[in-house]
């Protein structure tokens, strides 16, 4: 069954891991094993193939040569073999693909990846947001393409969980048998800390092998040795990636209420006091640094941050229903008299000075009658909104204008 239908407003994880649970993933699989899940052809619908992934990558000035790339024998393409220098939206020279000569290399057998597609659709969204809320963490989604069984990536593991999303052709995955002990993006405990020699020599044993089908998905705890080959000609697969808070992030949460304490604010001991002294203070702030682990604040902070540290997937909700506040004038007896140096309002129930700097914005009020409060302001944007509104809720209590 597709995970996606027009109009639907959530896709939950539950549908996407269906049929496993969402209970069972999380007690035999998550940050243990791989895990294989056969899924229907037809439950990416929607999400993504080929008319989608065309409209998508047509969009030129989405793309530069860092967010789609192409991978031929293990190596990056240049990117001056593919794309031409160009200005994108905001008007910044960039290397931008060019169609012609992408689809020139993909004959060629290079692999494409085009990087950071979860916030380009909405159900591409929505499955990042499913993983997002599970996880209290960040996703992040590329997407694999190639076309003959050239291997575009050697036996490496990841620094993130990743669920393949298998869309398009087949593709053999081999997984082995090592699982790195909790990689994270850092110069010793990452992907490039090791020469492809090392990879292969502690990836370990071949786990299994799977062929991936359309609708089927992989799941792979960051640090699990693997590697991908296409099968058939012409193979797509989404590969998410999940981020979460490590415990060394919690170093950065205590730093933010260590410093509120003079105590770690203080020049460490010089050298020459000698090592004795440096131990002392190491274990006096140490103390400190263990009190603030059970204060309830720290935790409080700590939640919070976690319940927040996912990317911001808000939507628009266009049309609005404007919240912008409508204006009549009162009457059609408001004049501006001038009287010697002083402006006056004047009106059925008589005059009165206006501020000076408000004949301008008064007249233009005369003038139009009928206004949102909009119009008022970008009328005069020399005024700060604050001085604006003033000026509307004094007209407003002295009866010249009533709301609509
Ligand atoms: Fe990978």
């Amino acid at each position: 069954m597709p995970i996606f239908e027009d109009g639907q407003n959530a896709i939950t994880l539950a549908d996407i891991l269906a049929p496993m649970t969402e209970e069972e993933f999380f007690k035999e699989y998550y940050d243990k094993k791989p895990l294989h899940i056969p899924g229907t052809a037809d439950k990416f619908k929607g999400v993504m193939d080929w008319s989608i992934l065309n409209e998508l990558l047509s969009n030129g000035p989405l793309w530069s040569a860092k967010s789609l790339g192409l991978q031929i024998d293990k190596q990056a393409v240049p990117a001056a073999l593919y794309c031409e220098s160009r200005e994108d939206r905001s008007g910044t020279m960039v290397m931008q693909p060019i169609a012609a000569k992408v689809i020139d290399l993909l004959h060629q057998g290079a692999s494409l990846i085009a990087n950071d597609i979860d916030m380009m659709s909405k159900p591409l969204r929505q499955i990042a947001g499913a993983f997002e809320g599970a996880y209290n963490g960040k996703a992040q989604a590329n997407l694999y393409c190639s076309w003959d069984s050239r291997k575009a990536f050697s036996s490496h593991f990841d620094t993130h969980d990743v669920f393949a999303l298998h869309i398009e052709g087949e593709k053999t995955w081999r997984v082995f048998e090592t699982r790195m002990p909790h990689p994270i993006r850092h110069a010793r405990h990452s992907n490039g800390t090791y020469t492809e020699a090392q990879h292969m020599e502690q990836r370990g044993n071949l786990l299994f092998d799977v062929v991936l089908k359309p609708g089927d998905i992989l799941y792979l705890p960051r640090g699990q040795y693997h590697d991908a080959l296409a099968v058939s000609s012409g193979t797509v697969h989404i590969a998410l990636g999940l981020v979460s808070l490590v415990g060394l992030d919690i170093m950065d949460a205590l730093k933010d209420f260590a410093v509120e304490d003079e105590a770690f604010r203080v020049n460490l001991p010089r050298l020459a006091q000698g090592e004795a002294v440096t131990r002392s203070v190491l274990i006096d702030l140490g103390n400190r640094i263990q009190k603030l682990t059970k204060d309830p604040k720290v935790l409080a902070a700590l939640v919070q941050y976690q319940s927040s540290y996912s990317y911001d997937r808000s939507q628009y909700t266009l049309p609005i229903v404007s919240a912008d506040k409508q204006f009549n004038l009162a009457g059609d007896q408001f004049r501006l008299v001038k009287d010697k140096a002083a402006v006056l309002l004047t009106g059925p129930r008589g005059s009165v000075p206006i501020p000076a700097g408000s004949e301008g914005p008064i007249a233009w009020i005369l003038a139009n009658k009928s206004f949102r409060r909009g119009a008022f302001l970008s009328a005069h944007e020399r005024i700060p909104a604050a001085a604006a509104d003033k000026l509307l809720s004094d007209l407003q209590a002295m009866g010249v204008l009533k709301p609509a």
